[in-house]
C-alpha cells in the first residue's frame, strides 16, 4: 500500500468508526450504562502527537506498517545507521536462547514467543543462537504480530533460513493486548522489540506477557528510550525530527509514517516509568532493570515471572 493511499484509509476509517449512538435506554442504571459505554468508546490515546480514540488507535497504527513494511529493513538501516543490527545481536547473546536451564533436567528447547516480530529479525536471531552456539534444535519461535503485510514480509525472508516450514517457527496473526490462543504459563521466553510503543494499551500487553509465561519465564523488551545526557539528547532530537521523516520521504515515498515512527519515540515512558509498569504486571526486576544502549537512544528491559507470586 502507497504511504497516500494509507493515509486515505486511515482518514476514512477515522470517519466510518466515529462515535454510533447507543441503543436508547429506558431506565435509569441502563442509561448510566449507556453513558459508561460511551466514555470508554470516547477514551483517547495518542498516536504520536496526536491524540485519538483508543478504538482507532490500532487501525492507524496497522496503516503505518502496512505501509513501511516492504522498506523497513532500509528504513532501519539509514535511520540507525545500522546500529539497530548490533543492538539485535546485543539483545539476543544477552538472553541467550536454547541454553540449558543452570539446575535440574535439560528442557526440550525453548518455546519462545516473538510478539511485534514483524520481519523475523529477532526471531531469527534467537534460531541462530540457539542452533549455533548453544546445539540446540529443539528451540522454537513463535512470531506474533498484528499486521499481516509485516508477517508476510518475515515469512517471506523465512524462505532464506533453515528453519522455513519446519516446527521450529510459526507465524501468527494477533494483537498482543489480547491474545487467548497462548495458553497461560506456557512461554519460557518473551520478547518484544520496537513494539510496544506501538501498543494501544501497553499494560494489558504487559499482563498478557505475565499469563502467558511460565513461572520463571523471562520478559525482555528493547525499545527506543530517554537518552540521558542533555547535549546528545539535543543533537538526537534534531536528527529525529528533521532527518527521518525526509528520508522517509525519500527512500520510501513515506514522510508521515517515519513522522509518526519519531513521535512515537517520544512518547513513550522514560526507563524508569516503564519498569514501574513492568512491575505493576507482576514480574520480579533483575537489578535495575534495564540496560542503556547508545546513550539510552534504547533500552533493554527485563522481568522475571516469580516462582510463586507474593
Ligand atoms: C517497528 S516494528 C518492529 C518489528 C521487529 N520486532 C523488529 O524489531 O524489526 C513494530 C511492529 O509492531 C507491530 N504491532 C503494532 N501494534 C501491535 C499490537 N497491538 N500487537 C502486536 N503487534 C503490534 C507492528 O505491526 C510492527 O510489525
Amino acid at each position: 500500500m502507497s504511504s497516500r493511499s494509507a493515509w486515505r484509509a486511515l482518514h476514512h476509517s477515522a470517519k466510518c468508526s466515529a462515535f454510533k449512538p447507543a441503543t436508547p435506554y429506558r431506565c435509569f442504571s441502563c442509561t448510566r450504562q449507556a453513558h459508561e459505554s460511551k466514555s470508554e468508546q470516547d477514551r483517547m490515546t495518542h498516536f504520536g502527537f496526536t491524540d485519538v480514540p483508543e478504538s482507532e488507535k490500532a487501525s492507524r497504527v496497522g496503516a503505518v506498517f502496512s505501509s513501511v513494511a516492504s522498506s523497513y529493513d532500509t528504513m532501519n538501516d539509514l535511520m540507525s545507521l545500522g546500529i539497530h543490527r548490533l543492538w539485535k545481536d546485543h539483545f539476543v547473546r544477552s538472553l541467550n536462547p536454547g541454553s540449558p536451564p543452570p539446575a535440574g533436567p535439560h528442557r526440550k528447547g525453548w518455546n519462545i514467543l516473538d510478539i511485534a516480530g514483524g520481519t523475523g529479525d529477532i526471531a531469527f536471531r534467537m534460531l541462530d543462537h540457539a542452533t549455533n552456539i548453544n546445539h540446540d534444535i529443539e528451540t522454537r519461535v513463535t512470531i506474533s504480530d498484528i499486521n499481516a503485510e509485516m508477517l508476510a514480509e518475515g515469512r517471506k525472508r523465512s524462505i532464506n533460513t533453515p528453519y522455513y516450514n519446519t516446527s521450529r517457527l510459526d507465524f501468527v496473526e494477533a494483537n498482543a493486548e489480547h491474545m487467548p490462543h497462548i495458553a497461560d504459563s506456557s512461554v519460557d521466553l518473551y520478547t518484544v522489540v520496537f513494539g510496544i510503543r506501538n501498543f494501544t494499551d501497553k499494560q494489558a500487553a504487559l499482563n498478557e506477557a505475565y499469563r502467558v509465561l511460565k513461572p520463571g519465564g523471562v520478559f525482555a523488551c528493547m525499545e527506543f528510550s530517554k537518552v540521558d545526557n542533555p547535549v546528545f539528547d539535543a543533537v538526537y532530537k534534531r536528527w529525529n525530527f528533521s532527518a527521518i521523516p525526509m528520508i522517509g520521504q525519500l527512500v520510501a515515498g513515506d514522510r508521515a509514517s517515519y513522522q509518526y515512527l519519531v513521535e512515537s519515540i517520544e512518547r513513550f515512558p522514560s526507563q524508569e516509568e516503564f519498569r514501574g509498569m513492568i512491575q505493576k504486571a507482576g514480574f520480579m526486576i533483575p537489578g535495575k532493570g534495564y540496560e542503556n544502549l547508545t546513550g539510552g537512544i534504547a533500552a533493554i528491559h527485563k522481568g522475571i515471572k516469580p516462582i510463586v507470586r507474593a
